[in-house]
């Protein structure tokens, strides 16, 4: 093999170095999200993890939301993440608050009935922040929806302990109607439809007309429709359901998210013509 000039190799490898730690670098701040996607930053969530043993509100939230390892851990329950419901005063409410005053700031004077929520990749909040924010947006005495429209890795139905015996799959497949698809959650004004049977082509199913009609009947029955979704740098989901939608929010996770990763779901967005409503930034950490 023939050997490389020492001086050739360093010209070479700096550019891909720096490539490879542009690519690598995480999303932690809220001007990394604006410097990567020029989008606003509608709130920040703070990492739970991140509160100290000694504070005492810290501990609470803590406890609220990883109480997961007990029993109802085998019944997959996810209800103690209701942080909202379970703890209207802490600094986790208050930033539900401050994402709902930024949203109708956004959308004066825009219809903004259905708002659907993605990520880029996978685990990144979106499931916890669309159900806190639908009981935020309920106890302002808002009349809300939630639509579980990840047909593939369904999570609503477990932060309130409903069965997803049926649900949208079933509606959009004509084997129940939209009336016994939409679940009581036993919070006033919340309701949900659970995602339902796994079909084998969930793509085909949100791209259909059905799809639009159960967004449209939601939307005659809600002051606001939340829609869950799949990452979309992974499937495209999320994608297709942009132009049934009024808004899309963006999801990322501090010091877990690629700065690369959110920009391709911000390019992915635009290429469907999403409206962008603008990115909740999760998991935060204050610097020490
Ligand atoms: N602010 C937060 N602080 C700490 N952990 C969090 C926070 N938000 C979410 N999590 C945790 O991150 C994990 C993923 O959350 P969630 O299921 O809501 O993400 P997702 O984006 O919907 O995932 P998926 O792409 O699999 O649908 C969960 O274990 C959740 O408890
Ligand atoms: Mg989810």
């Amino acid at each position: 093999m023939r050997k490389v000039h020492p001086e050739i190799a360093a010209f070479l490898g700096i550019p891909i170095i720096l490539l490879l730690k542009r690519m690598n670098s995480k999303i932690v701040e809220k001007r990394d999200v604006e410097q990567v996607t020029g989008l606003d930053v509608l709130g920040i969530i703070p990492n739970l993890n991140m509160f100290d043993s000694t504070q005492e509100q810290g501990v609470k939230n803590r406890d609220i939301f990883f109480r997961r390892k007990d029993s109802r851990q085998k019944l997959k329950s996810r209800k103690n993440e209701l942080i909202i419901k379970n703890d209207i005063k802490s600094q986790v409410s208050e930033s539900y608050r401050d994402i709902r005053r930024n949203l109708s700031f956004f959308s004066r004077g825009r219809r903004l009935k259905s708002i659907a929520v993605t990520s880029s990749t996978a685990g990144e909040g979106k499931s916890v922040i669309l159900v806190n924010l639908a009981l935020s947006m309920s106890q302002k005495g808002k009349k809300v929806i939630i639509v579980d429209a990840d047909l593939r890795k369904p999570m609503q139905h477990q932060f309130f302990e409903i069965s997803n015996f049926t649900g949208l799959s079933d509606i959009l497949r004509e084997r129940i109607n939209f009336t016994d698809g939409l679940k009581e959650t036993g919070i006033d004004g919340l309701q949900l439809i659970t995602a339902g049977k796994k079909p084998t082509h969930p793509l085909t199913l949100l791209n259909s007309n059905s799809m639009k009609e159960v967004l449209i009947k939601a939307e005659k029955q809600a002051d606001l429709v939340l829609i869950d979704t799949p990452p979309i740098g992974l499937v495209r989901d999320a994608a297709i359901l942009t132009d049934k939608v009024d808004g899309t929010i963006l999801v990322t996770a501090s010091r877990e998210t690629s700065n690369h990763f959110l920009k391709n779901a911000y390019n992915n967005l635009n290429k469907y013509h999403a409206n962008i409503l603008g990115v909740i930034l999760n998991k935060y950490k204050h610097q020490q």
